[in-house]
């Protein structure tokens, strides 16, 4: 099939970016989308110019490195689908593919399709963990969890951390991924000791990186290849206003972020915020 791959190409943070169209002739339909990208590099190179970059990994839709634009749509038009499994024959032959990288002012450009995504590694940092106490293995049935819990906590830890919820949301926020990141431990007996100061330190450093706020538009997960549910937003939003209550005469620390709006690594905690 033929197809015409319109590209954003951009060297790095301080150049303007623009688009480049590359014409493919002969694009196999049971290729990846990567796949796609690795053909048009190939050329690219043999020709001696710079191949496309973009992030890869695991390329079977668990890593979460893959993700960009294809026509204005996170991961393209396959629901439930990264753009490492997108093959091509759900295109058209002699169709466009309008191809660019996550815009986000927290997602700050790095080269053509890659973009820095470490603030979701600084919102995890902050507080997406149980502590543990070493020493033996507990007893596999020391704390019963029913089914119902355990289904909600690992459809929350399905969340790969692509940043397509951040790309698809018109204030470029990462509630859906937040959300996800504190659901799967707080709904978890496992995580109940620390569920207050998780939600606010994850916050607090979500709204230090300069994501958006999330006014329920829901763009998010219709753009989420893992069908993350706004349910997680509910949670994250109820732990928040549990614990800015609960924790209310305390500071909330948060690790500088690398960007430049960056305001300082101190917030004091409003207990009548809710995100
Ligand atoms: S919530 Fe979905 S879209 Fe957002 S980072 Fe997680 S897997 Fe990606
Ligand atoms: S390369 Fe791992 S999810 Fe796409």
């Amino acid at each position: 099939m033929k197809l015409t791959l319109k590209i954003w190409r951009q060297t790095g943070r301080k150049d303007k970016g623009r688009f480049v169209s590359y014409a493919m002739d002969d694009v196999n339909a049971e290729m990846s989308m990567l796949e796609c990208l690795d053909v048009l590099n190939e050329s690219l190179i043999e020709r001696g110019e710079e191949p496309v970059a973009f992030e890869h990994d695991c390329r079977e839709g668990i890593c979460g490195s893959c993700g960009f634009m294809i026509n204005g749509i996170p991961h393209g038009p396959l629901p439930a689908t990264t753009v490492c499994q997108l093959t091509m024959r759900h295109f058209k032959d002699g169709e466009e593919l309008v191809i660019e990288p996550w815009r986000a002012a927290a997602f700050p450009a790095v080269k053509d399709l890659v973009v820095d995504r470490r603030s979701f590694d600084r919102i995890i940092a902050a507080g997406g963990y149980i502590s543990v106490s070493t020493g033996n293995a507990p007893d596999g049935n020391a704390i019963l969890v029913s089914k119902d819990t355990s289904d909600r906590a690992m459809d929350a830890a399905a969340c790969i951390g692509c940043g397509a919820c951040v790309a698809a949301c018109p204030n470029a926020s990462s509630a859906l991924f937040t959300g996800a990141k504190i659901a799967h431990l707080s709904i978890l007996p496992q995580g109940a000791p620390e569920r207050d100061g998780r939600a606010l330190n994850m916050v607090a450093q979500m709204n230090a990186e300069g994501f958006g706020g999330c006014t329920n538009i829901g763009e998010c997960t219709g753009a989420c290849p893992k069908e993350i549910q706004l349910e997680v937003i509910a949670t994250m939003n109820r732990d928040f206003i549990r614990g800015s209550w609960k924790r209310r005469d305390q500071e909330v620390r948060t690790v500088k972020p690398m960007t430049e709006w960056s305001t300082g690594s101190k917030l004091k905690i409003d207990p009548h915020a809710t995100s």
